[in-house]
């Protein structure tokens, strides 16, 4: 399958619904692509906060068939921050249409943060990580602490992705953070949130929409891999307490699928909630062996002007992350990057680029590979 078009919001605080973030990704995508709507024979959804914070709408699929005065099939893909990644997989994996329109719109901070992180917590396991509190910040705490001590990286480390994420979101106008310039003493000295990873380790909760449009139809860009694996809701009884074992099974996937290897990526969003996840993950998508994560970041081949640029975006810790419309986002990010429409943060030559998105703390994991058609 190809890409036909993508589109996204700027990420920020704004005062709108979540379909209205929505309708406005999908109509920079449907412009991206030339399209209109009457040319889509299929829509899928992905978003968790339609029905919170007082709208109260569920039933989705039918306003969004107002919303786009079509009647075609509209279906729901939720999951969490992973439903992005998991929408566009399904699109990928419907035979039927041809062009399919997937699509995010989320509306997260228009409660107070404690709402907000409650609400976030819902996507955790019930009885003992919701009943004990265990917030995403805390259950990536202890599996960056199994990691330090296991493989020796430091909190240095993970501020030098801080700070690389920060740079790249200074020069990305669809960052929460762009022309905000941090730095690398500052991000060491923010405040614990959950020990040891301090305020510059997490992903900033913001609200946003985004946008994909797939086809059959050839075009510039084409996804030749894509991977999706899940795994144990309960992230303390699983057996890898120091990797997310979903990611590996993901990217081997997507790797064979598009018959590359990870040397072959030129760029990569990787889905940074935290940037200990960022850390691990260079290890499970295979970008570094076993332990070695820390040398990846400190050998400056991944930042601005590296070899193999990840998160030119901002990612998550900077340009901020929408939950579902992340993935999506991230698509957004890879295409452009491969269209060579980056601007000041644009990767040079990058011809294959890799997503990786996760939904909870590990529990759904998708990769996907894009390729620049010549
Ligand atoms: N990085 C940088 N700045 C941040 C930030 C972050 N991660 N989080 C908040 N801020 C800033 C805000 O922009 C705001 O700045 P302003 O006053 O200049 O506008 C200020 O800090 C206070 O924001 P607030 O939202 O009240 O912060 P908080 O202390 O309530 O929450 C966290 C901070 C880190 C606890 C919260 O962002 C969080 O829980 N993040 C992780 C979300 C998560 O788990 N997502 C799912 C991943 S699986």
């Amino acid at each position: 399958m190809y890409i036909k078009g993508v589109g996204m919001t700027k990420f920020d605080y704004s005062d709108k619904k979540w379909w209205e973030f929505a309708y406005e990704a999908a109509i920079d995508a449907l412009k991206d692509a030339d399209m209109n709507i009457s040319q889509i024979d299929a829509i899928i959804f992905t978003g968790m906060s339609s029905a919170a914070g007082g709208e109260h709408q569920t039933h989705k699929v039918s306003f969004l068939s107002g919303l786009f005065k079509t009647n075609v099939p509209i279906i729901e893909t939720p999951s969490v921050c992973g439903g992005g990644g998991v929408a566009l997989w399904t699109a990928l994996h419907l035979n039927s249409f041809n062009n399919i329109l997937i699509l995010s719109g989320e509306r997260l901070v228009d409660n107070k943060s404690d709402v907000v992180t409650d609400w976030i917590l819902s996507a955790a396991e019930k009885v003992i990580e919701q009943t004990e509190g265990m917030l995403f910040p805390v259950q990536n705490a202890l599996v960056w602490q199994n990691y330090a001590k296991k493989y020796g990286a430091t909190l240095d480390d993970l501020s030098l992705i801080a700070f690389k994420n920060h740079e790249f979101a200074a020069l990305n106008p669809k960052a929460y953070f762009y022309n905000k310039f941090f730095d690398l003493e500052k991000i060491k000295n923010s405040p614990e949130v959950a020990a040891p990873l301090r305020l510059m380790d997490c992903s900033l909760s913001v609200n946003g929409g985004a946008a994909v449009i797939v086809s059959k139809e050839k075009t510039d860009i084409e996804v030749i891999g894509s991977g999706f694996a899940t795994d144990h809701i309960l992230t303390f009884e699983r057996e890898n307490l120091t990797h997310f074992n979903a990611t590996k099974l993901a990217a081997e996937k997507a790797y064979s699928e598009a018959q590359i290897t990870p040397s072959d990526i030129d760029v990569a969003e990787i889905h940074d909630a935290f940037t200990s996840v960022e850390l691990l993950s260079y290890e499970s998508l295979g970008f570094a062996e076993e332990g070695k994560g820390a040398d990846l970041i400190r050998s400056g081949k991944i930042s601005k002007g590296g070899e193999m640029p990840i998160n030119p975006s901002g990612g998550l810790k900077a340009k901020g992350h929408p939950i579902s419309a992340t993935g999506l986002a991230q698509a957004y990010e890879i295409v452009n990057q491969l269209r060579g429409k980056c601007a000041d943060r644009q990767v040079k030559d990058a011809e294959i680029g890799l997503t990786h998105n996760i939904g909870g703390a590990g529990g759904s994991v998708t990769v996907h590979i894009f390729k620049k058609n010549k």
